[in-house]
């Protein structure tokens, strides 16, 4: 039964950035040591974010890993996300905090099903989400990100028949942008299906002067009623350029603290599920400060992909960051 009686979870202007402590100046010391850029993704937690060189979404991440001159690059975010700064990049060392840090959408999408499929239709165009395992984009025509899905797809031949693996939502959203029909691999985000009309329209009318932004992961019936869907680099974008001064953001709750950083001036209102008062991806939280720490001491756990999928993995890959370009 759904509960919906928690108080909301809002952030408000900070005028000032919180002091380091102690584990997180020992971080820069250890990655100027190391000679290693930090890379986080907005779902960290806040204390990650304050350490990294780059805080970002899938997108952005991958364009700085591939540009990453430093000898090791320590990948906060989770496995799929570290394995392809190693693709685009396999002569740094890669780091990730904790290798259980994985993906609910990329384990809805085995490798072995995709090339069962691909099998039984050979003449299938497979756009790959991201989110998915270095053997599944080895089998991918190309890759896309929340942020360019669209883009994407739109300069794919109009005669080729598109499998969109492995989110449905976002395949689902991407084929009424374009008008493109897609068939659909039945994968989803377990945090992002969590967000509901109910408990939307409950925090909406509590706050109803401010917009409400969603993922793309989310189901159709809250992205229909979102003001505004998009990736979470979009999400920055949007928040500068609203006039509304209150903004309630559906989608994992460490993109409130990279909001509230960007735009220190506004207040932050956390997408609520019917149970609670925000959504956090438990792979996301498993990277805590204490393992980017140990991380970088014991230049440990390394993320590696063998040759022969690391370079089949990178052709999608680098025609997604040559295409997001056009
Ligand atoms: P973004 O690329 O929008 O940051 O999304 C990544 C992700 O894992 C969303 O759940
Ligand atoms: Fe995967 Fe969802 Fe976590 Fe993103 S939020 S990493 S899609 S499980």
């Amino acid at each position: 039964m759904p509960v919906l009686n928690y108080e909301p979870l809002v952030l408000s202007p900070r005028r000032e950035a919180p002091k380091l402590t102690p584990i997180q100046e020992e971080i820069l010391a250890l990655k100027r040591e190391r000679n290693a850029v930090i890379l986080a993704h907005n779902y960290q937690i806040e204390a990650i974010q304050q350490v990294a060189d780059y805080v970002g979404d899938s997108l952005g991440l991958s364009y700085q890993a591939q540009a990453a001159q430093a000898d090791a690059i320590l990948f906060c975010g989770v496995h799929f996300m570290a394995e392809t700064a190693k693709i685009v990049n396999p002569g740094r060392t890669v780091l990730l905090p904790d290798l259980e840090a994985g993906c609910s959408l990329s384990d809805s999408c085995p490798a072995e099903r995709l090339a069962a499929y691909k099998a039984a239709n050979p003449d299938v165009y497979v756009v790959a989400y991201i989110n998915c395992s270095a053997g599944v984009k080895a089998l991918s025509d190309v890759i896309c990100t929340s942020g360019n899905a669209v883009k994407i797809v739109n300069q794919i031949p109009a005669d080729r028949d598109i499998l969109f693996v492995p989110d449905q939502n976002l395949g689902q959203w991407v084929s009424q942008k374009t008008g493109r029909k897609m068939r659909l691999w039945p994968g989803s985000c377990y945090a992002h299906v969590m967000f509901t009309v109910q408990a939307i329209e409950k925090i909406r009318s509590q706050f109803p002067d401010a917009p409400v932004v969603a993922h793309p992961e989310c189901v159709q019936a809250v992205r229909d009623i979102a003001d505004e869907v998009c990736s979470t680099e979009l999400m920055v974008k949007f928040a500068k350029e609203t006039p509304a001064e209150r903004i309630i953001v559906v989608t994992e709750s460490g993109m409130l603290h990279r909001l509230r950083r960007e735009v220190p001036h506004k207040t932050f209102i956390a997408g609520p599920t019917d149970t609670c008062a925000c959504n956090d991806c438990r792979f996301m939280k498993m990277n805590t400060i204490e393992k980017v720490r140990d991380a970088l001491k014991t230049m440990s756990p390394v993320i590696d992909v063998p040759e022969p999928v690391r370079s089949a993995a990178l052709i999608p890959i680098q025609r997604m960051l040559d295409w997001s370009k056009r």
